[in-house]
Protein backbone atom coordinates (compact mmCIF):
# COMPACT_ATOMS: atom_id res chain seq x y z
CA UNK A 1 0.00 0.00 0.00
CA UNK A 2 1.04 3.83 -0.64
CA UNK A 3 2.03 4.64 2.77
CA UNK A 4 1.04 8.32 1.69
CA UNK A 5 -2.13 8.06 2.99
CA UNK A 6 -0.71 6.51 6.17
CA UNK A 7 1.43 9.70 7.24
CA UNK A 8 4.98 9.26 5.46
CA UNK A 9 4.76 12.59 3.74
CA UNK A 10 4.66 14.03 6.84
CA UNK A 11 8.38 15.17 5.83
CA UNK A 12 6.88 16.99 2.45
CA UNK A 13 8.27 19.69 2.41
CA UNK A 14 5.85 22.49 2.86
CA UNK A 15 7.49 25.36 0.83
CA UNK A 16 8.53 28.51 1.55
CA UNK A 17 5.24 30.83 0.32
CA UNK A 18 3.70 32.57 3.60
CA UNK A 19 0.67 30.63 2.77
CA UNK A 20 2.39 27.50 2.17
CA UNK A 21 4.32 27.91 5.60
CA UNK A 22 1.22 29.02 7.40
CA UNK A 23 -0.48 25.43 6.58
CA UNK A 24 3.33 24.13 7.46
CA UNK A 25 3.28 25.58 10.64
CA UNK A 26 -0.28 24.57 11.04
CA UNK A 27 0.65 21.21 10.56
CA UNK A 28 3.80 21.66 12.87
CA UNK A 29 1.29 23.00 15.92
CA UNK A 30 -0.75 20.05 15.30
CA UNK A 31 1.91 17.70 15.71
CA UNK A 32 3.22 18.89 18.74
CA UNK A 33 0.16 18.67 20.42
CA UNK A 34 -0.31 15.03 19.35
CA UNK A 35 -3.17 16.09 17.29
CA UNK A 36 -2.35 14.81 13.66
CA UNK A 37 -0.68 11.36 14.90
CA UNK A 38 -1.16 11.25 18.51
CA UNK A 39 -3.83 9.29 20.01
CA UNK A 40 -7.45 11.67 20.18
CA UNK A 41 -10.01 10.87 22.54
CA UNK A 42 -12.83 8.66 21.36
CA UNK A 43 -15.35 11.04 19.68
CA UNK A 44 -12.82 13.99 19.25
CA UNK A 45 -12.79 15.12 15.85
CA UNK A 46 -9.10 14.30 14.62
CA UNK A 47 -6.68 16.82 12.11
CA UNK A 48 -5.74 16.20 9.22
CA UNK A 49 -3.85 18.69 6.31
CA UNK A 50 -4.38 18.47 2.46
CA UNK A 51 -2.23 20.30 0.22
CA UNK A 52 -3.51 19.96 -3.19
CA UNK A 53 -1.05 20.84 -6.24
CA UNK A 54 -3.61 22.67 -8.41
CA UNK A 55 -0.96 23.74 -10.69
CA UNK A 56 0.40 19.95 -11.15
CA UNK A 57 -2.22 18.12 -12.95
CA UNK A 58 -1.58 16.22 -15.79
CA UNK A 59 -3.05 12.60 -16.60
CA UNK A 60 -6.69 12.12 -16.77
CA UNK A 61 -8.92 10.07 -14.79
CA UNK A 62 -10.04 7.67 -17.16
CA UNK A 63 -13.95 7.87 -17.21
CA UNK A 64 -13.82 4.26 -17.96
CA UNK A 65 -13.03 3.63 -14.47
CA UNK A 66 -16.35 4.14 -13.21
CA UNK A 67 -17.37 0.99 -15.56
CA UNK A 68 -20.11 -1.53 -14.74
CA UNK A 69 -20.33 -5.40 -14.87
CA UNK A 70 -23.67 -6.94 -15.47
CA UNK A 71 -23.76 -10.38 -15.25
CA UNK A 72 -26.49 -13.06 -16.36
CA UNK A 73 -26.57 -13.52 -12.71
CA UNK A 74 -29.24 -14.23 -10.01
CA UNK A 75 -31.48 -11.07 -10.73
CA UNK A 76 -28.89 -8.77 -12.40
CA UNK A 77 -30.35 -9.41 -16.00
CA UNK A 78 -34.12 -11.20 -15.42
CA UNK A 79 -36.25 -8.77 -12.45
CA UNK A 80 -32.85 -6.33 -12.74
CA UNK A 81 -32.25 -4.92 -16.18
CA UNK A 82 -34.90 -6.55 -18.34
CA UNK A 83 -38.75 -7.25 -17.46
CA UNK A 84 -39.92 -7.75 -21.06
CA UNK A 85 -41.90 -6.13 -23.19
CA UNK A 86 -45.14 -7.39 -21.69
CA UNK A 87 -43.94 -6.42 -18.23
CA UNK A 88 -46.65 -3.73 -16.16
CA UNK A 89 -43.27 -2.68 -15.26
CA UNK A 90 -42.73 0.76 -16.88
CA UNK A 91 -40.07 -0.06 -19.49
CA UNK A 92 -38.80 0.32 -22.90
CA UNK A 93 -38.67 -2.48 -25.43
CA UNK A 94 -38.25 -4.51 -22.54
CA UNK A 95 -35.47 -2.73 -20.46
CA UNK A 96 -36.81 -1.04 -17.21
CA UNK A 97 -37.22 2.68 -17.88
CA UNK A 98 -36.45 3.21 -14.00
CA UNK A 99 -33.01 1.18 -14.19
CA UNK A 100 -31.62 3.15 -17.39
CA UNK A 101 -33.10 6.52 -15.94
CA UNK A 102 -31.15 5.60 -12.76
CA UNK A 103 -27.57 4.75 -14.43
CA UNK A 104 -27.84 7.63 -17.12
CA UNK A 105 -27.86 10.01 -13.79
CA UNK A 106 -24.50 8.63 -12.81
CA UNK A 107 -23.37 8.77 -16.08
CA UNK A 108 -22.64 4.86 -16.20
CA UNK A 109 -19.44 5.11 -19.40
CA UNK A 110 -19.37 1.44 -19.80
CA UNK A 111 -21.18 -2.14 -18.81
CA UNK A 112 -18.91 -5.22 -19.28
CA UNK A 113 -21.39 -8.56 -20.28
CA UNK A 114 -22.92 -10.96 -20.34
CA UNK A 115 -20.03 -12.42 -17.38
CA UNK A 116 -18.27 -13.22 -15.43
CA UNK A 117 -18.14 -17.27 -15.06
CA UNK A 118 -21.54 -16.94 -17.23
CA UNK A 119 -20.00 -15.73 -20.38
CA UNK A 120 -17.46 -18.58 -20.79
CA UNK A 121 -20.74 -20.81 -20.91
CA UNK A 122 -22.52 -18.52 -23.08
CA UNK A 123 -23.13 -19.13 -27.05
CA UNK A 124 -24.19 -16.13 -28.83
CA UNK A 125 -26.65 -17.37 -31.21
CA UNK A 126 -28.92 -18.88 -28.44
CA UNK A 127 -29.60 -15.17 -28.05
CA UNK A 128 -30.92 -13.67 -30.95
CA UNK A 129 -33.59 -13.97 -33.56
CA UNK A 130 -37.31 -13.80 -32.48
CA UNK A 131 -37.64 -14.47 -28.51
CA UNK A 132 -40.13 -16.68 -28.98
CA UNK A 133 -37.40 -18.84 -31.01
CA UNK A 134 -34.96 -18.99 -28.44
CA UNK A 135 -33.99 -21.74 -26.52
CA UNK A 136 -34.30 -21.88 -22.83
CA UNK A 137 -30.77 -22.93 -21.29
CA UNK A 138 -29.29 -23.87 -18.30
CA UNK A 139 -27.05 -20.90 -16.46
CA UNK A 140 -24.55 -23.92 -14.93
CA UNK A 141 -22.79 -21.01 -13.25
CA UNK A 142 -25.30 -19.38 -11.85
CA UNK A 143 -26.81 -22.29 -9.66
CA UNK A 144 -28.63 -23.65 -12.55
CA UNK A 145 -30.91 -20.81 -13.47
CA UNK A 146 -33.32 -21.14 -16.40
CA UNK A 147 -32.09 -18.94 -18.92
CA UNK A 148 -34.59 -17.65 -21.45
CA UNK A 149 -31.88 -16.28 -23.79
CA UNK A 150 -34.18 -12.81 -23.95
CA UNK A 151 -31.95 -10.79 -23.30
CA UNK A 152 -29.08 -11.03 -26.12
CA UNK A 153 -26.88 -9.19 -27.81
CA UNK A 154 -29.37 -7.07 -29.57
CA UNK A 155 -31.01 -6.44 -26.30
CA UNK A 156 -28.09 -5.18 -24.35
CA UNK A 157 -27.06 -3.19 -27.18
CA UNK A 158 -30.47 -1.52 -26.38
CA UNK A 159 -29.64 -1.10 -22.93
CA UNK A 160 -26.25 0.74 -23.75
CA UNK A 161 -27.94 2.59 -26.34
CA UNK A 162 -30.48 3.91 -23.75
CA UNK A 163 -28.05 4.47 -20.91
CA UNK A 164 -25.56 5.98 -23.10
CA UNK A 165 -22.63 4.00 -22.19
CA UNK A 166 -20.18 2.05 -24.50
CA UNK A 167 -20.57 -2.21 -24.27
CA UNK A 168 -17.80 -4.24 -23.35
CA UNK A 169 -18.45 -7.99 -24.88
CA UNK A 170 -16.67 -10.70 -23.43
CA UNK A 171 -16.21 -14.15 -24.99
CA UNK A 172 -16.54 -17.47 -24.72
CA UNK A 173 -13.11 -19.35 -24.80
CA UNK A 174 -14.15 -22.15 -22.36
CA UNK A 175 -16.60 -24.24 -24.49
CA UNK A 176 -17.50 -21.58 -26.71
CA UNK A 177 -15.11 -21.98 -30.35
CA UNK A 178 -12.59 -19.12 -32.12
CA UNK A 179 -14.91 -19.72 -35.55
CA UNK A 180 -18.44 -19.07 -32.67
CA UNK A 181 -16.17 -15.66 -31.34
CA UNK A 182 -15.06 -14.62 -35.07
CA UNK A 183 -18.46 -14.67 -35.98
CA UNK A 184 -19.60 -12.57 -33.20
CA UNK A 185 -17.50 -9.99 -33.84
CA UNK A 186 -18.65 -9.96 -37.39
CA UNK A 187 -22.28 -10.06 -36.43
CA UNK A 188 -22.24 -7.11 -34.78
CA UNK A 189 -19.66 -4.83 -35.89
CA UNK A 190 -19.62 -5.51 -39.88
CA UNK A 191 -21.27 -3.35 -42.80
CA UNK A 192 -20.31 -6.15 -45.33
CA UNK A 193 -22.54 -8.47 -47.81
CA UNK A 194 -21.34 -11.35 -45.47
CA UNK A 195 -23.56 -14.10 -43.87
CA UNK A 196 -23.40 -12.48 -40.23
CA UNK A 197 -23.77 -8.79 -41.10
CA UNK A 198 -27.00 -10.24 -42.98
CA UNK A 199 -28.04 -12.63 -40.13
CA UNK A 200 -27.53 -8.91 -38.32
CA UNK A 201 -29.79 -7.60 -40.76
CA UNK A 202 -32.45 -10.29 -40.45
CA UNK A 203 -32.79 -9.60 -36.33
CA UNK A 204 -33.70 -5.76 -37.07
CA UNK A 205 -30.53 -4.20 -37.36
CA UNK A 206 -29.21 -2.73 -40.43
CA UNK A 207 -26.16 -0.88 -39.35
CA UNK A 208 -23.30 -2.71 -37.57
CA UNK A 209 -23.02 -1.67 -33.77
CA UNK A 210 -19.31 0.34 -32.77
CA UNK A 211 -17.71 -2.15 -30.07
CA UNK A 212 -14.44 -1.53 -29.23
CA UNK A 213 -13.76 -3.44 -26.06
CA UNK A 214 -13.98 -7.73 -26.07
CA UNK A 215 -12.43 -9.74 -23.09
CA UNK A 216 -11.07 -12.96 -24.62
CA UNK A 217 -12.35 -15.22 -22.01
CA UNK A 218 -13.04 -14.65 -18.06
CA UNK A 219 -10.83 -15.47 -15.17
CA UNK A 220 -8.78 -18.22 -16.88
CA UNK A 221 -5.30 -18.82 -16.28
CA UNK A 222 -2.19 -21.24 -17.04
CA UNK A 223 -0.30 -22.03 -20.11
CA UNK A 224 -3.13 -23.54 -22.25
CA UNK A 225 -5.12 -20.20 -21.74
CA UNK A 226 -2.31 -18.19 -22.63
CA UNK A 227 -1.97 -20.54 -26.19
CA UNK A 228 -6.30 -20.23 -26.59
CA UNK A 229 -6.01 -16.42 -26.22
CA UNK A 230 -2.97 -16.33 -29.21
CA UNK A 231 -5.26 -18.46 -31.11
CA UNK A 232 -8.76 -16.02 -30.09
CA UNK A 233 -7.03 -12.77 -30.84
CA UNK A 234 -6.39 -12.70 -34.29
CA UNK A 235 -10.12 -13.31 -34.93
CA UNK A 236 -11.01 -9.90 -32.73
CA UNK A 237 -10.65 -8.27 -36.05
CA UNK A 238 -11.64 -4.73 -37.26
CA UNK A 239 -14.62 -3.96 -39.69
CA UNK A 240 -16.08 -1.29 -40.77
CA UNK A 241 -13.73 0.91 -38.77
CA UNK A 242 -14.27 -0.45 -35.41
CA UNK A 243 -11.70 -0.01 -33.68
CA UNK A 244 -11.09 -2.97 -31.27
CA UNK A 245 -9.19 -3.45 -28.04
CA UNK A 246 -8.48 -6.71 -26.75
CA UNK A 247 -8.29 -8.09 -22.89
CA UNK A 248 -7.11 -11.06 -21.84
CA UNK A 249 -7.94 -12.64 -18.20
CA UNK A 250 -5.59 -11.71 -15.91
CA UNK A 251 -4.51 -12.26 -12.64
CA UNK A 252 -7.41 -13.26 -9.83
CA UNK A 253 -6.86 -12.04 -6.60
CA UNK A 254 -2.93 -12.96 -5.61
CA UNK A 255 -1.39 -14.79 -8.38
CA UNK A 256 0.93 -12.86 -9.77
CA UNK A 257 2.87 -15.77 -10.79
CA UNK A 258 -0.27 -15.72 -13.61
CA UNK A 259 0.22 -12.21 -14.55
CA UNK A 260 4.40 -12.82 -15.13
CA UNK A 261 3.50 -16.14 -17.06
CA UNK A 262 0.57 -14.28 -19.52
CA UNK A 263 3.14 -11.16 -19.96
CA UNK A 264 5.62 -13.31 -21.29
CA UNK A 265 3.77 -15.25 -23.66
CA UNK A 266 1.15 -12.92 -24.82
CA UNK A 267 2.30 -9.61 -23.57
CA UNK A 268 2.66 -8.20 -27.18
CA UNK A 269 -0.70 -8.91 -27.84
CA UNK A 270 -2.80 -7.25 -25.90
CA UNK A 271 -4.65 -3.96 -25.04
CA UNK A 272 -5.13 -4.54 -21.46
CA UNK A 273 -4.88 -7.04 -18.89
CA UNK A 274 -7.63 -7.92 -16.40
CA UNK A 275 -7.53 -8.32 -12.89
CA UNK A 276 -10.40 -9.10 -10.74
CA UNK A 277 -10.33 -8.77 -6.96
CA UNK A 278 -12.86 -8.39 -4.17
CA UNK A 279 -13.38 -7.67 -0.93
CA UNK A 280 -14.67 -9.95 0.88
CA UNK A 281 -16.29 -9.96 3.89
CA UNK A 282 -15.41 -10.17 7.77
CA UNK A 283 -14.40 -12.98 9.51
CA UNK A 284 -16.68 -12.88 12.16
CA UNK A 285 -19.63 -11.77 10.32
CA UNK A 286 -20.10 -12.76 6.47
CA UNK A 287 -23.77 -10.31 6.95
CA UNK A 288 -24.11 -7.58 4.68
CA UNK A 289 -25.98 -5.59 7.19
CA UNK A 290 -25.63 -7.47 10.76
CA UNK A 291 -22.08 -7.09 11.53
CA UNK A 292 -19.57 -4.88 14.25
CA UNK A 293 -17.20 -2.38 14.25
CA UNK A 294 -14.62 -5.46 13.71
CA UNK A 295 -16.24 -6.34 10.66
CA UNK A 296 -15.66 -2.64 9.68
CA UNK A 297 -12.18 -2.92 10.14
CA UNK A 298 -11.71 -5.98 8.18
CA UNK A 299 -13.36 -4.97 5.35
CA UNK A 300 -12.50 -1.47 5.33
CA UNK A 301 -8.63 -3.03 5.65
CA UNK A 302 -9.59 -5.73 2.81
CA UNK A 303 -10.12 -2.28 0.50
CA UNK A 304 -6.98 -1.34 0.97
CA UNK A 305 -5.48 -4.46 -0.05
CA UNK A 306 -6.23 -3.33 -3.81
CA UNK A 307 -3.76 -1.25 -3.76
CA UNK A 308 -1.31 -3.52 -3.01
CA UNK A 309 -2.36 -5.79 -5.70
CA UNK A 310 -1.98 -2.96 -7.58
CA UNK A 311 1.04 -2.42 -7.18
CA UNK A 312 2.71 -6.01 -7.54
CA UNK A 313 0.25 -6.34 -10.88
CA UNK A 314 1.94 -2.80 -12.35
CA UNK A 315 5.53 -4.11 -10.84
CA UNK A 316 5.14 -6.46 -12.99
CA UNK A 317 3.75 -5.25 -15.74
CA UNK A 318 6.06 -2.53 -16.01
CA UNK A 319 9.06 -4.97 -16.20
CA UNK A 320 7.37 -6.53 -19.54
CA UNK A 321 6.01 -2.73 -20.98
CA UNK A 322 8.27 -0.16 -19.39
CA UNK A 323 6.44 2.10 -22.28
CA UNK A 324 3.23 1.13 -20.02
CA UNK A 325 1.34 0.64 -23.62
CA UNK A 326 -0.84 -1.87 -21.99
CA UNK A 327 -3.73 -0.88 -19.66
CA UNK A 328 -4.99 -2.77 -16.97
CA UNK A 329 -8.61 -3.48 -16.39
CA UNK A 330 -10.30 -4.22 -13.09
CA UNK A 331 -13.21 -5.69 -14.59
CA UNK A 332 -14.66 -6.58 -11.42
CA UNK A 333 -14.19 -5.45 -8.18
CA UNK A 334 -16.53 -4.75 -5.35
CA UNK A 335 -17.69 -6.05 -1.78
CA UNK A 336 -18.65 -9.47 -1.94
CA UNK A 337 -19.90 -10.75 1.41
CA UNK A 338 -21.30 -14.26 0.51
CA UNK A 339 -23.60 -14.75 3.19
CA UNK A 340 -24.22 -18.12 3.85
CA UNK A 341 -27.58 -17.24 5.73
CA UNK A 342 -28.58 -15.97 2.56
CA UNK A 343 -31.82 -17.50 1.79
CA UNK A 344 -30.55 -18.12 -2.05
CA UNK A 345 -27.13 -17.83 -1.59
CA UNK A 346 -26.58 -18.75 -5.55
CA UNK A 347 -28.46 -15.55 -6.70
CA UNK A 348 -25.67 -13.62 -4.84
CA UNK A 349 -28.25 -10.89 -4.14
CA UNK A 350 -26.67 -8.68 -0.68
CA UNK A 351 -27.84 -5.35 1.37
CA UNK A 352 -25.83 -2.30 0.69
CA UNK A 353 -24.81 0.27 3.71
CA UNK A 354 -22.96 2.50 4.46
CA UNK A 355 -20.03 0.41 4.55
CA UNK A 356 -20.31 -1.07 1.15
CA UNK A 357 -20.17 2.90 0.19
CA UNK A 358 -16.83 3.91 1.80
CA UNK A 359 -15.64 0.47 -0.01
CA UNK A 360 -16.24 1.70 -3.02
CA UNK A 361 -14.78 5.91 -2.04
CA UNK A 362 -11.70 3.84 -0.86
CA UNK A 363 -11.34 1.76 -4.34
CA UNK A 364 -11.92 5.15 -6.35
CA UNK A 365 -9.31 6.84 -4.50
CA UNK A 366 -6.90 4.06 -5.12
CA UNK A 367 -7.72 3.69 -8.58
CA UNK A 368 -7.38 7.42 -9.12
CA UNK A 369 -3.34 7.01 -7.93
CA UNK A 370 -2.67 4.25 -10.44
CA UNK A 371 -3.91 6.35 -13.96
CA UNK A 372 -0.81 5.79 -15.86
CA UNK A 373 -2.02 1.96 -15.94
CA UNK A 374 -5.25 1.64 -14.82
CA UNK A 375 -7.53 2.46 -17.82
CA UNK A 376 -10.85 0.65 -16.64
CA UNK A 377 -12.62 -0.77 -13.77
CA UNK A 378 -16.04 -2.66 -13.02
CA UNK A 379 -17.60 -2.45 -10.41
CA UNK A 380 -19.76 -5.97 -9.81
CA UNK A 381 -22.28 -5.59 -10.31
CA UNK A 382 -25.00 -3.16 -12.01
CA UNK A 383 -28.97 -4.29 -10.21
CA UNK A 384 -29.24 -6.89 -7.24
CA UNK A 385 -26.30 -8.41 -7.56
CA UNK A 386 -22.98 -8.06 -5.34
CA UNK A 387 -22.40 -4.55 -4.65
CA UNK A 388 -25.16 -3.32 -6.44
CA UNK A 389 -26.12 0.21 -7.40
CA UNK A 390 -29.43 -0.74 -7.38
CA UNK A 391 -32.08 -3.37 -5.85
CA UNK A 392 -35.76 -3.95 -7.09
CA UNK A 393 -38.94 -5.51 -5.60
CA UNK A 394 -41.11 -5.85 -8.33
CA UNK A 395 -42.11 -2.58 -9.86
CA UNK A 396 -40.03 -1.06 -6.72
CA UNK A 397 -36.43 -0.19 -7.06
CA UNK A 398 -33.91 1.58 -4.88
CA UNK A 399 -30.47 3.25 -4.89
CA UNK A 400 -28.37 1.97 -2.16
CA UNK A 401 -25.43 3.96 -0.90
CA UNK A 402 -22.76 2.78 -3.32
CA UNK A 403 -24.90 3.92 -5.89
CA UNK A 404 -24.32 7.55 -4.39
CA UNK A 405 -20.87 7.63 -4.19
CA UNK A 406 -21.03 6.81 -8.14
CA UNK A 407 -23.09 9.80 -8.48
CA UNK A 408 -21.21 12.35 -6.43
CA UNK A 409 -17.29 11.10 -7.55
CA UNK A 410 -19.04 11.28 -11.04
CA UNK A 411 -17.56 14.84 -11.09
CA UNK A 412 -14.39 13.12 -11.62
CA UNK A 413 -14.91 11.38 -15.31
CA UNK A 414 -12.49 12.53 -17.43
CA UNK A 415 -11.41 14.91 -15.10
CA UNK A 416 -7.59 16.46 -14.81
CA UNK A 417 -6.47 14.60 -11.78
CA UNK A 418 -4.66 16.77 -9.44
CA UNK A 419 -1.53 15.27 -7.64
CA UNK A 420 -2.36 15.72 -3.77
CA UNK A 421 -0.45 15.23 -0.09
CA UNK A 422 -3.10 13.87 2.51
CA UNK A 423 -1.43 13.68 6.07
CA UNK A 424 -3.85 12.33 8.33
CA UNK A 425 -3.96 9.53 11.70
CA UNK A 426 -4.52 6.10 11.46
CA UNK A 427 -7.67 3.66 11.88
CA UNK A 428 -7.57 0.85 13.56
CA UNK A 429 -9.92 -1.66 15.55
CA UNK A 430 -8.25 -3.28 18.31
CA UNK A 431 -10.13 -5.83 19.14
CA UNK A 432 -10.49 -7.18 15.58
CA UNK A 433 -6.09 -7.03 15.69
CA UNK A 434 -6.20 -9.82 18.44
CA UNK A 435 -9.13 -11.54 16.82
CA UNK A 436 -7.69 -14.95 16.64
CA UNK A 437 -9.35 -16.14 13.06
CA UNK A 438 -10.85 -19.80 12.78
CA UNK A 439 -8.70 -21.36 9.93
CA UNK A 440 -11.72 -23.94 9.44
CA UNK A 441 -14.22 -21.31 9.35
CA UNK A 442 -13.42 -19.56 6.00
CA UNK A 443 -11.04 -20.93 3.60
CA UNK A 444 -6.95 -20.02 4.08
CA UNK A 445 -7.37 -17.46 0.74
CA UNK A 446 -9.39 -15.68 2.48
CA UNK A 447 -6.61 -14.72 5.67
CA UNK A 448 -4.33 -14.38 3.13
CA UNK A 449 -5.68 -12.13 1.06
CA UNK A 450 -7.02 -10.08 4.14
CA UNK A 451 -3.23 -9.93 4.72
CA UNK A 452 -1.80 -8.32 8.12
CA UNK A 453 -3.85 -6.21 9.95
CA UNK A 454 -2.33 -3.28 10.24
CA UNK A 455 -3.50 0.05 11.27
CA UNK A 456 -5.08 1.50 7.94
CA UNK A 457 -5.60 5.43 6.98
CA UNK A 458 -8.14 7.42 8.81
CA UNK A 459 -9.02 9.40 5.27
CA UNK A 460 -8.34 8.89 1.85
CA UNK A 461 -8.75 11.22 -1.15
CA UNK A 462 -8.59 12.65 -4.57
CA UNK A 463 -9.07 16.14 -6.08
CA UNK A 464 -9.53 17.01 -10.09
CA UNK A 465 -10.07 19.37 -12.38
CA UNK A 466 -13.23 19.09 -14.82
CA UNK A 467 -12.58 21.06 -18.12
CA UNK A 468 -14.75 24.11 -16.85
CA UNK A 469 -11.93 25.04 -14.37
CA UNK A 470 -13.75 23.41 -11.22
CA UNK A 471 -12.12 21.63 -8.62
CA UNK A 472 -13.39 18.83 -7.02
CA UNK A 473 -12.11 17.07 -3.95
CA UNK A 474 -13.54 13.95 -2.84
CA UNK A 475 -12.49 12.68 1.13
CA UNK A 476 -12.98 9.80 2.95
CA UNK A 477 -13.39 9.46 6.60
CA UNK A 478 -13.08 5.60 7.47
CA UNK A 479 -13.22 6.18 11.00
CA UNK A 480 -16.58 5.53 12.57
CA UNK A 481 -15.95 7.19 15.62
CA UNK A 482 -13.89 10.38 15.14
CA UNK A 483 -14.76 12.89 12.76
CA UNK A 484 -12.07 14.65 10.84
CA UNK A 485 -11.00 18.58 10.29
CA UNK A 486 -8.86 18.73 7.59
CA UNK A 487 -7.42 21.38 6.43
CA UNK A 488 -6.57 22.14 2.89
CA UNK A 489 -4.39 24.20 0.67
CA UNK A 490 -5.12 24.54 -2.72
CA UNK A 491 -1.85 25.56 -4.12
CA UNK A 492 -1.46 27.21 -7.66
CA UNK A 493 -5.61 28.01 -7.66
CA UNK A 494 -7.43 30.88 -5.45
CA UNK A 495 -11.25 30.18 -5.00
CA UNK A 496 -14.22 31.88 -4.20
CA UNK A 497 -17.17 29.24 -3.88
CA UNK A 498 -17.35 25.94 -1.99
CA UNK A 499 -20.07 23.96 -2.34
CA UNK A 500 -20.28 19.95 -1.46
CA UNK A 501 -22.49 17.22 -0.44
CA UNK A 502 -21.84 14.56 2.18
CA UNK A 503 -22.73 10.99 2.79
CA UNK A 504 -23.40 9.58 6.26
CA UNK A 505 -25.65 7.91 8.45
CA UNK A 506 -26.13 7.41 12.24
CA UNK A 507 -24.69 3.63 11.76
CA UNK A 508 -22.61 2.09 10.44
CA UNK A 509 -25.20 -0.73 8.92
CA UNK A 510 -27.79 2.02 7.75
CA UNK A 511 -29.12 1.10 4.67
CA UNK A 512 -32.27 1.75 2.11
CA UNK A 513 -35.06 -0.75 2.03
CA UNK A 514 -37.88 -0.61 0.10
CA UNK A 515 -40.33 0.56 2.63
CA UNK A 516 -37.75 3.42 3.71
CA UNK A 517 -35.58 3.99 0.26
CA UNK A 518 -33.79 6.91 1.87
CA UNK A 519 -32.66 6.01 4.92
CA UNK A 520 -29.26 6.92 3.83
CA UNK A 521 -28.87 9.48 0.67
CA UNK A 522 -26.28 12.84 0.11
CA UNK A 523 -27.62 15.97 1.62
CA UNK A 524 -26.14 19.11 0.61
CA UNK A 525 -23.23 20.45 3.43
CA UNK A 526 -21.92 23.29 3.90
CA UNK A 527 -19.45 22.46 6.94
CA UNK A 528 -16.45 23.98 4.62
CA UNK A 529 -14.98 27.42 6.05
CA UNK A 530 -12.04 29.56 4.41
CA UNK A 531 -9.47 30.39 7.21
CA UNK A 532 -6.91 32.70 5.26
CA UNK A 533 -5.84 30.72 2.23
CA UNK A 534 -6.81 27.41 3.41
CA UNK A 535 -10.12 25.29 3.53
CA UNK A 536 -11.30 23.82 6.50
CA UNK A 537 -13.77 20.75 5.85
CA UNK A 538 -15.31 19.29 8.54
CA UNK A 539 -16.30 15.72 8.14
CA UNK A 540 -18.42 13.57 10.86
CA UNK A 541 -17.28 10.02 11.26
CA UNK A 542 -17.70 7.52 9.05
CA UNK A 543 -18.62 10.03 6.15
CA UNK A 544 -17.69 10.43 2.50
CA UNK A 545 -18.01 14.19 1.50
CA UNK A 546 -17.70 15.79 -2.36
CA UNK A 547 -16.75 19.27 -2.54
CA UNK A 548 -16.82 21.83 -5.66
CA UNK A 549 -14.65 24.87 -5.34
CA UNK A 550 -14.75 27.75 -7.77
O1 LIG B 1 -19.14 -11.53 -10.28
C1 LIG B 1 -19.46 -12.85 -9.97
C2 LIG B 1 -18.42 -13.85 -10.43
O2 LIG B 1 -17.21 -13.61 -9.77
C3 LIG B 1 -18.05 -13.79 -11.89
O3 LIG B 1 -18.92 -14.55 -12.66
C4 LIG B 1 -16.68 -14.36 -11.91
O4 LIG B 1 -15.91 -13.87 -12.97
C5 LIG B 1 -16.12 -14.00 -10.56
O5 LIG B 1 -15.48 -15.05 -9.97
Amino acid sequence: MGMKHAGCLLSAKVGTTPHRTLLSAYLVGLLLCGGLFGATAAGQAAEAGLIIHADRGEQTISRYIYGHFAEHLGRCIYDGIWVGEDSPIPNTRGIRNDIVEALKQIKVPIVRWPGGCFADTYHWKDGIGPREDRPTTINRPGGGMKESNHFGTHEFMDFCEQVGCEPYFCGNVADGTAEEFAEWVKYTTSDGDSPMANLRRKNGRDKPWKIKYWAIGNEQGGRDYALTYLRFRPYLREYSGNKVYSVPSGPVGLDYNWTDLLLKMAGKHMDGLALHNYAWSGERSQSATDFEEDDWYFLLRRSFRMDEHLEKCIGIMDEYDPEKNIDLIVDEWGAWHEDPKAPNPHLCYQQNTLRDAMVAGIHFNIFHRHLDRIHMANIAQTVNVIQAMILTKGEKMLLTPTYHVFDMYKVHQDATYLPSELQCGTYTHEAAKTYTMSEESRDKSYLEELGPLYDIPALTATASRDDAGKIHISICNIDPNKGATVRCEIRGADFKKVTGSILTAPKMNTHNTFENPDAIKPVKSDDFKRHGDDLVIKMPSKSIVVLEIE
